[in-house]
Formats: structure tokens, sequence, C-alpha cells
């Protein structure tokens, strides 16, 4: 057995129950068939503008305009003097996602009967965000995370709680990272336009407050999901299918110059490409090249359907199988843990790299994460 099931997180008020165990990352015991992922169906969107304000409404969504075949994009340009950054100290936990709801309860209540046991007809609500960490989670090597999960009304919220690690990362980054940082949303902006008649506009201001979210509803096996993630923007072209499908996923990444920089972008960065996606059901991700002066050189489109093939090349790579049956056993473990329905209480599920997951249990802590209005629109 893993030497380290045995393992619990420091300051635990509540502990595992006595014969239970961690929940163990090993790839091995995911190898198997790939589980029932139903494909994902938009239920909703929102938008958060330039002052991260919600509207239940698509208003911040852009349209993709394919670039040159040379770009020469620069994408430090505006860093200094037209830049607005979200400030990432501010925890928005759910909150967005679950103004959502409340907006558009009689969406998701579609069974009315009175046999049906939670208030909302799902297992799981989440960001996209934390579920890509899960997907990833046997394959990652260097940083840890901390799920909260609330049980309430039958439904299980999962909210990130950032680590004493990457907070001591966000209030250290070096300059060079910062601008880095900022080089992803310059390019959205060379290549995203506001409407399908108007251009991308360069020479505006970059303000990461904005964003578009798509609420998608799927299935994960056994689980229900209702999660929701930002969509960087679509085909604009009117016929192009209904959302997801009409979605597209924009990224930036080091040039490739040797086989050895190609073989790691495979191996390390389409493994959480491909998870980021193949999650709400974006099918295609658009990458921009960069030299280390920060320009694009070059563009290369990945169809999220091909990566798994793509990857099937290189040797001791990830395996999707592994990464959602991972997953899917750890919302397993999550449904047998948790399993007290108030919103006061949150189990927290701690992860580090080469461990098991654990968890401890925490009664009206600074670890509650549902606000008092949601918890009051939903009993009422
Ligand atoms: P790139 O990843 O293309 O460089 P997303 O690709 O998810 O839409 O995110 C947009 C940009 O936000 C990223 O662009 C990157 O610059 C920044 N970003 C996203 N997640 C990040 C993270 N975990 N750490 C640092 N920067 C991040
Ligand atoms: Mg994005
Ligand atoms: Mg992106």
């Amino acid at each position: 057995n893993h030497p380290h099931h045995q393992h619990q997180s420091g300051s635990t008020p509540g502990q595992n129950p006595p014969g239970s165990q961690g929940l163990s990352t090993r790839r091995e015991l995911y190898e198997r068939d790939f589980p029932v992922y139903k494909q994902p169906v938009e239920v909703g969107c929102f938008s958060l503008d330039s002052e991260r304000r919600f509207f239940n409404d698509s208003r911040q969504m852009r349209y993709y305009v394919e670039p040159d075949r040379n770009p020469n994009f620069d994408l430090r340009d505006g860093y200094k003097d037209r830049f607005i950054k979200r400030d990432d100290s501010v925890k928005e936990k759910l909150d967005h996602i679950l103004r959502w709801i409340v907006a558009n309860r009689s969406k998701l209540n579609s069974r009315v009967t009175p046999a049906s046991s939670c208030a909302l007809d799902v297992d799981f609500v989440t960001w996209r965000g934390h579920l890509t960490k899960l997907l990833t989670t046997p394959y990652e090597t260097r940083e840890g995370w901390l799920l909260a999960v609330t049980r309430f009304r039958g439904t299980l919220y999962i909210s990130e709680v950032e680590t004493e690690a990457a907070r001591r990362e966000r209030e250290n980054r070096t300059e060079r990272h910062e601008e880095m940082m900022y080089w992803g949303y310059k390019f959205e902006q060379y290549t995203c336009a506001d409407n399908i008649h108007s251009l991308p506009d360069p020479g505006g201001v970059v303000n990461t407050n904005e964003a578009f979210c798509t609420v998608v509803q799927t299935r994960l096996a056994d689980h229900r999901l209702l999660f929701s993630g930002e969509v960087d923007c679509r085909d604009k072209d009117p016929n192009a299918p209904a959302p997801p499908a009409c979605y597209v996923e924009l990224k930036t990444s080091a040039e490739i110059c040797t086989p050895k920089q190609r073989s790691n972008l495979h191996r390390f960065k389409l493994l959480k490409w491909w998870a980021q996606s193949f999650l709400p059901g974006v099918p295609r991700v658009v990458a921009g090249f960069r030299d280390h002066e920060g320009v694009v050189v070059s563009m290369e489109t990945f169809h999220i359907s091909k990566i798994s093939h793509l990857i099937k090349n290189e040797y001791n790579c990830w395996k999707p199988t592994v990464c959602m049956n991972f997953c899917c056993d750890f919302l397993s473990f999550v449904k047998h843990v948790a399993t007290e329905d108030n919103p006061s209480v949150v189990y927290l599920f701690s992860w580090e790299p080469h461990r098991d997951v654990t968890y401890s249990i925490h009664r009206d802590s600074h670890y509650s994460f549902l606000p008092h209005w949601y918890v009051e629109e939903m009993t009422s």
C-alpha cells in the first residue's frame, strides 16, 4: 500500500474516521476504461465587467479574428501604461456562480417532483478551474491544493482555498513573471474583437477584471456537475455551431525550436490545455508562440479531440483516462466523506505532491464560503 496514507494536515479539528484512508493519486490506479463523460451542455452564461461587477448576460463575449500567417504581435506593448490588473488578493470563492444560480433557478429545477431530495438537480457546483486541477493531479509534481467542500440541500459545493505556498508565490512574483502574465491577456486583445463586425483593437487598455463565463451542466459517471469557466472568445461566424462548440481557448507559449521543446509542450502544457478545454466541451485551442522578447512569431491550432492521438508518440506521457478516473474517484470520495448537510460546515480536502488526498472538518470557521444571501435565497 501507499506509504503516505496516514498523512494528515496540521491543525485538524476533525479527523478521518477510523479505518478510512486518504485517496491515493498514483497514476497506475486510474488506468482503466474512460469513464462516461456526457457532452457538456451550456445552460447559461454571465459577464464580469471592468470593475468585476456581475451581469447575467453575454456582454463580455468576444469574437476570434484569425491573424496573419506571420503575426508579429508585440505582447509587451502597453504593460506599463495600458494595463489594469485584477486584484488577485480578493478571493471571490463561488460568489459569481451562486449569483448566476439565484438568477436562473427556474432553469435548473427542471424536475419539480416532490421526491427530489435536493434543491438543485446537481451533485456538485464548482469552477471549471478547480476541476482542471483535479484532472491534472496524478501528474502534478510541484503544486498542491486545498479544496473546501460544503454540503447544502443535497448539493456539494467545491471552492478552492489558497495554499500558503501559493500565497507566498503570489506575493513574491518577480517583475519578469508579472510581465509575462500580462502577455497572455495581450495576446487575447490582438486576436479578439468586441463584435462580429469589428476588428481587434491593440491600442486599447487590457483590463483583466473583464470576463465572459459559460455555465455548463454535464455528468461524469454518476456525478451530475454544474460548473462555470471563463471563455476567451467564440467563432465569429454566425453559422458556427452552438456553444460550447463555437468557443475558442487562446494560449501563448514559448517558441518551439527543437524536438525536445515540442516534446515538452506535449508532455506538460498540452495536459493543462486539454484538461481546461475538455471539461466544458471547448473544441479548440489557438496557440501563439512567442520569442524571448514577447513577440508572437507563429500560430497553431490544437483540436482537443486530437490531443490524445498527438501525445501517444511521447514516452511515459499523461493519459486522459487517468485524469478523468482520478477526478471521478475524488468526487466519489467527497460524496462519501461530506455527509453533514450544513452550510456552515466545511470539509477541507488537501493534497501535496507525493501524498494522498486527506481531509479535515471545520465548523463555523473562516473556511465557510456559502454567503448568507445564498443560503437564505435557497432556503425560502
Ligand atoms: P497564457 O496561458 O496564454 O499565457 P487562460 O489561458 O486560462 O485564458 O488565461 C489567460 C492568461 O492568464 C494566461 O495566458 C496567463 O497569462 C494568465 N494566467 C492564467 N492562469 C495563470 C496562472 N495560474 N498563473 C499565472 N498566470 C496565469
Ligand atoms: Mg481565459
Ligand atoms: Mg486563454
